[in-house]
């Protein structure tokens, strides 16, 4: 592949933007591997923490596509690019000491692709989470992840996902992991928020060397056949109306804290053009995860070669187009008047009654 691929995250080269998200499909040492394969210039592993709570979790999942029109659809390589994911989740449930050397032994691995495997917690306890990204760097990890308000946390057992919403809460968790933690360390932040930038701020102020945005959303689908909620409970969905969402958040945390500071996008990445739509916005680096669970990694190997195709046919690399779009925002006071075109988007029937 050509080296219009490459970016940076803070001090940490990537032969290519696109890294495989956290999930599922990144939970076994077979699913690192296959993605690390596929090209990609990192992977995040599947998040651990030490709730056993979180670990049990990992038993209630459910899974289900649906189509637009939230009709449930099989579960299938074919499924539409449009296709909604909703589910619950649960967190690793190996044991800590066993998953961390398979994270580290992957990373060696990853390490002659030119790649990265990166170590994942989504906080519960402070002080756990601190330690258990002392012994991921200990074990040669080379960078790590931090969820703090993890979207299924407001639904799990109590004690099992701790939930940082404002940026207060952020900078201290950041500042203690800071101060324990040498290596890159990536601060993956809600989408359920009020603004992101903000939360960003707060964990670049702390010591983050780069924020991840943003995990999924909660939502409930009624059945209208049982008139009961699919999965019978609240759980995360995702599609690729997500991605405009990340991509506005992309752009206001651009401005916020300038072109420098490396963002990870995530959330509603179907391909390798989605990707450049992500790079536009701002994002350094694009994750794919339900594109993975769905499709495999041949989704991976084909997003890198459109991705490399659209570099070539547009004359630029990753590094130059990133955040270009964002920074062509203007205001809504900044476009062309055009008086009364609102009236065309009155529908027919409505007529003006006539005055005597
Ligand atoms: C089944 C499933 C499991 C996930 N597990 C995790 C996780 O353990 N840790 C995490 O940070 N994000 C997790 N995510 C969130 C994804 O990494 C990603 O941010 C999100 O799905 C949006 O991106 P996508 O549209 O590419 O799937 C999970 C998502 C899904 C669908």
């Amino acid at each position: 592949m050509s080296n219009r691929l490459a970016t940076s995250i803070g001090s940490l080269a990537l032969k290519n933007p696109i890294i495989a998200g956290s999930g599922e499909a990144t939970m076994t040492e077979a699913a690192i591997r296959a993605a690390l394969a596929a090209g990609v210039g990192a992977v995040m592993s599947k998040s651990t923490n030490e709730a056993e709570g979180a670990k049990k979790q990992l038993d209630h999942t459910d899974y289900m596509l649906l189509d637009s029109r939230w009709k449930p659809i099989p579960w299938s390589r074919d499924a539409p690019v449009d296709a909604q994911l909703f589910c619950r989740s649960g967190l690793v449930q190996e044991d800590f000491d066993v998953w961390v050397e398979k994270l580290a032994r992957l990373d060696k691995e990853a390490e002659k692709m030119g790649s990265y495997v990166i170590g994942h917690i989504i906080l519960n306890d402070v002080e756990k989470c601190a330690q258990m990204a002392e012994r991921m760097q200990e074990a040669g990890l080379r960078a790590i992840t931090v969820l703090v308000a993890a979207v299924h946390g407001d639904q799990a057992a109590k004690g099992a996902i701790a939930m940082i919403r404002d940026p207060q809460g952020i900078r201290d968790v950041v500042g203690t992991l800071r101060r324990r933690i040498k290596v890159p360390l990536w601060i993956k932040l809600p989408g359920q928020t009020e603004d992101v930038s903000l939360l960003a701020a707060a964990a670049r102020d702390a010591g983050a060397d780069a924020v991840n945005f943003i995990d999924r959303t909660l939502a409930m689908v009624p059945d209208l056949a049982t008139r009961a909620p699919y999965l019978g409970t609240i759980a995360a969905i995702g599609g690729t109306w997500s991605l405009p969402i990340a991509c506005r958040w992309l752009a206001q945390t651009r401005k916020r804290l300038g072109p420098d500071y490396p963002l990870i996008g995530t959330n509603g990445v179907r391909d390798g053009y989605d990707v450049a739509r992500m790079l536009l916005s701002g994002a350094h680096a694009v994750e794919m995860t339900s594109a993975v669970m769905l499709h495999g990694t041949d989704v991976l190997r084909s997003s890198i070669e459109q991705l490399d195709g659209y570099l070539a046919e547009q004359g630029v690399t990753v590094k130059q187009i990133i955040g270009e779009a964002a920074d062509k925002l203007t205001a809504y006071t900044d476009q062309p008047v055009r008086p009364g075109l609102w009236k065309q988007f009155v529908h027919p029937e409505a007529v003006d009654p006539v005055v005597k």
